[in-house]
């Protein structure tokens, strides 16, 4: 065995082989977290000698999970606490008082509550544009963010063309990936400076730890993001990053069954005439089909509907066995959260149902019987 990946490796060999060290007989396929705060130092080099001196800036854990990722998603990672420490690390790295940063209007809303809370007030100016457009013009603008597909209402950006644009205002490009995952799309390939994502979905995928990363191909902004990390201390510890790098081998594997679960849930929805606004990006008669299957290169597990009133929301939660009234989505276990109730600007019935990996007949079955649980 080699742990050197080749070009035209596929999805699932990429997933196993990211990050592992060459085998040494004797020792694991993957090794073990590496638990430590201080490490021994060289008594007359001090830190210069090894690649570890203290654990906020060095675990070897940590570097094989970061390595992982970036391999997948074709640039250098830095992983961090949560997907919120990624991305408001880009976010405070990148934007300084009088920069105007264009975040979406409909993405992860605590993106939205950090630039108003801590953005707005040292001096920075937030605009918002919807995922699907249109857009404003990007002359001024510091910092694009997107989020495709957007985070709960599915819509898709079109990353090469906004990037385009932007870098032809002199605007950097940041890609929020969470909801594709890089096995979904590689925003760096599709011309975005960053990618930052929260690693807690469906990247690690068993619903027990949280995580974020940056990866980009731009030396200074990793360097800056790299002494960010550093100052503030927004790593994840090393058992975390062991268990994310453990799960990210069965990537592959998770986004294949969630895929065709939400292809298969999507249908049963459509044809119900008692659930509204059935949104996936994988669906040719999506909005956000066209540009989500030439940017893309899978779908996620993620499908969003609306069941008219939060009572039957409840109604449905309680009757289905195998949907777990759940925040976060890319999990095992098929969850569904209704939005609103965290103050996302959605209505009230609207639900964000996660895909698991469950056999797929089993869950149109509990689905249909929940949904027809809530019809008098
Ligand atoms: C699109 C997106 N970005 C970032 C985050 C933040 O990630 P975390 O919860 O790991 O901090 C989330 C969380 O739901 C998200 O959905």
């Amino acid at each position: 065995m080699s742990a050197d990946l080749r070009p035209g490796d596929g999805d699932g060999t990429r997933c196993v082989y990211a990050g592992l060290p060459e085998p040494v007989p004797g020792e694991p396929f993957l090794p073990g977290p590496v638990l430590a705060a201080p490490y021994h130092l060289d008594p007359w080099q001090g830190p210069a000698a090894s690649p570890n001196g203290y654990g906020r800036p060095d675990n070897p854990t940590r570097r094989r999970l970061e390595a992982a990722i970036g391999e997948l998603e074709g640039g250098d990672c830095l992983a961090f606490a949560t997907g919120q420490a990624a991305v408001t690390a880009l976010l405070l790295t990148v934007l300084h008082s009088g920069d105007t940063v264009l975040l979406p209007a409909d993405g992860y809303f605590a993106v939205r509550a950090f630039a108003a809370q801590t953005l707005e007030p040292i001096g920075v100016r937030v605009r918002y544009a919807p995922t699907a457009g249109p857009y404003p013009s990007f002359e001024g603008v510091r910092l694009l963010l997107l989020e495709t597909p957007a985070n709960p209402g599915l819509d898709v950006a079109d990353v090469a063309a906004l990037a385009a644009a932007a870098h032809g205002a002199g605007a950097l490009v940041a890609v929020d990936n969470t909801t594709a995952t890089p096995l979904g799309q590689r925003p760096l390939d599709l011309g975005a400076d960053l990618v930052v994502a929260s690693g807690t979905k469906a990247l690690s995928g068993h619903s027990d730890l949280l995580l974020g990363y940056v990866a980009t191909r731009d030396a200074d902004l990793l360097d800056a993001l790299r002494v960010w990390r550093a100052s503030t201390g927004a790593v994840p510890g090393a058992f975390d990053a062991w268990l994310a790098h453990r799960s990210l081998a069965t990537l592959d594997l998770r986004l294949a069954r969630q895929s065709a679960n939400a292809a298969a849930v999507t249908g049963l929805l459509l044809a119900r005439p008692d659930v509204q606004g059935v949104r996936w990006p994988g669906r040719p008669d999506d909005p956000a089909y066209p540009v989500a299957s030439t940017q893309m290169r899978r779908f996620p597990g993620i499908v969003s509907f609306d069941l008219g009133t939060a009572e039957r929301v409840g109604r449905f939660l309680t009757a289905a066995r195998l949907v777990a009234a759940a925040t976060s989505f890319g999990g095992l276990h098929t969850s569904a959260d209704r939005r609103a109730q965290w103050g996302d600007d959605t209505s009230p019935g609207f639900v964000r149902l996660s895909c698991g990996v469950e056999d797929t007949v089993d869950l149109l079955a509990d689905l249909t019987a929940a949904l027809d649980a809530t019809v008098d």
